[in-house]
């Protein structure tokens, strides 16, 4: 491998800067040029690229959002969209390509390389944490904290008040952000996905914390949990009659200072996407599973799915007693 090319895509996680740091770094380190692309892949098949060294890198691994920029392309998704896109790489001479991103992303890739035999190398990059082969997803430590902290306020003022906060986290169609908030914001209450369920039991949880003595409450429902917040907010108010708040926290979940754990997890995936790379292996998706740097064929990221720990789940309702 001579020169190899890394983007962005999808929705932006914290730490994917320091995962473009550790691709141009560990490139640098092993005498490989980096091309950049800008704005994922729409900016792939517009030829939005320029190479990158190892000092255009600095400053970054503190810093959110994602350098290269990033977009969600319709184009991509049509054959010729996909075919300018592998010009421009053949043009620059480049011998593999570094997606950091979602699913989505994923897709990108593989039918990249499906198509035109570019070999694609995926980095786990969503705050969603919702790939199958890799325990975590840069981004997801910082999400997770970033929820936390908003409901950790948000129960000052239910406590005051007295009331019923019903609080909706992002996750796409995962509970994973949702259930980790639960547990770590000692909700009363978590909705996910995986576990579609009937909202009317939330009248009685909430009438059984009144009659336990507990004033106020937090419940916590993923964003993919069918009606959302305002559904489940809808039945307590109906059952219940108590004043109740919705509060959907979005974006804000994307953003800020990616915590060390996503940091130092998106500098062992960069790092260890250039090694793949070298060692000849294409369309597989690097992630880090029990401690140790595991390799997923890309299609399989989507197609199996990864399940929320059904123990964090029952822990959750548990601890809620
Ligand atoms: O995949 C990350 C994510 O933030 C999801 O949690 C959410 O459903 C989606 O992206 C929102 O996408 P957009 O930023 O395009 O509105």
């Amino acid at each position: 491998v001579k020169r190899l090319a890394v983007l962005t895509s999808g929705g932006d996680a914290p730490g994917m800067n320091a995962a473009i740091r550790a691709v141009v770094r560990t490139a640098t380190h092993q005498g490989i040029e980096v091309v950049g692309v800008r704005r994922g892949f729409s900016g792939l098949h517009r030829g939005n690229m320029a190479i990158i060294g190892a000092r255009d890198v600095a400053n970054t691994i503190q810093r959110g959002g994602t350098i290269l920029l990033t977009a969600r392309s319709h184009t991509w998704r049509t054959p010729e969209g996909r075919a300018k896109g592998a010009e421009y790489l053949r043009e620059w001479g480049v011998d593999g390509l570094i997606v950091i991103g979602g699913d989505g992303s994923f897709h990108g890739g593989y039918y990249l390389q499906q198509e035109h035999g570019i070999p694609v190398i995926g980095v786990p990059g969503t705050i969603d944490n919702d790939l199958y082969g890799t325990d975590h997803t840069i981004g997801y430590f910082t999400a997770v904290e970033t929820a936390l902290d908003a409901v950790d306020k948000l129960r000052d003022t239910g406590a005051s008040h007295e009331r019923i906060f019903v609080i909706e986290v992002m996750g796409r169609h995962a509970g994973h952000i949702a259930l980790e908030v639960a547990v770590a914001g000692g909700a009363e209450e978590v909705f996910i996905p995986e576990d579609p369920r009937p909202v009317d039991g939330v009248v009685a949880t909430v009438q059984e914390s009144l009659a336990k003595g507990k004033a106020s409450s937090i419940i916590i429902v993923a964003e993919g949990f069918p009606g959302g917040a305002q559904g489940v907010a809808d039945a307590i108010e109906a059952g219940t009659g108590l004043e109740t708040r919705v509060s959907i926290l979005g974006h804000i979940q994307r953003g800020g200072t990616p915590v060390s754990s996503d940091r130092v997890l998106a500098s062992r995936l960069g790092e260890a996407a250039v090694y793949a790379l070298m060692d000849g292996m294409r369309g597989v998706m690097v992630g880090r599973m029990n401690g140790e740097i595991s390799y997923t064929p890309l299609e399989e990221t989507w197609e199996k799915r990864k399940d929320v720990s059904r123990d964090l789940y029952r822990c959750a309702k548990t601890l809620s007693v």
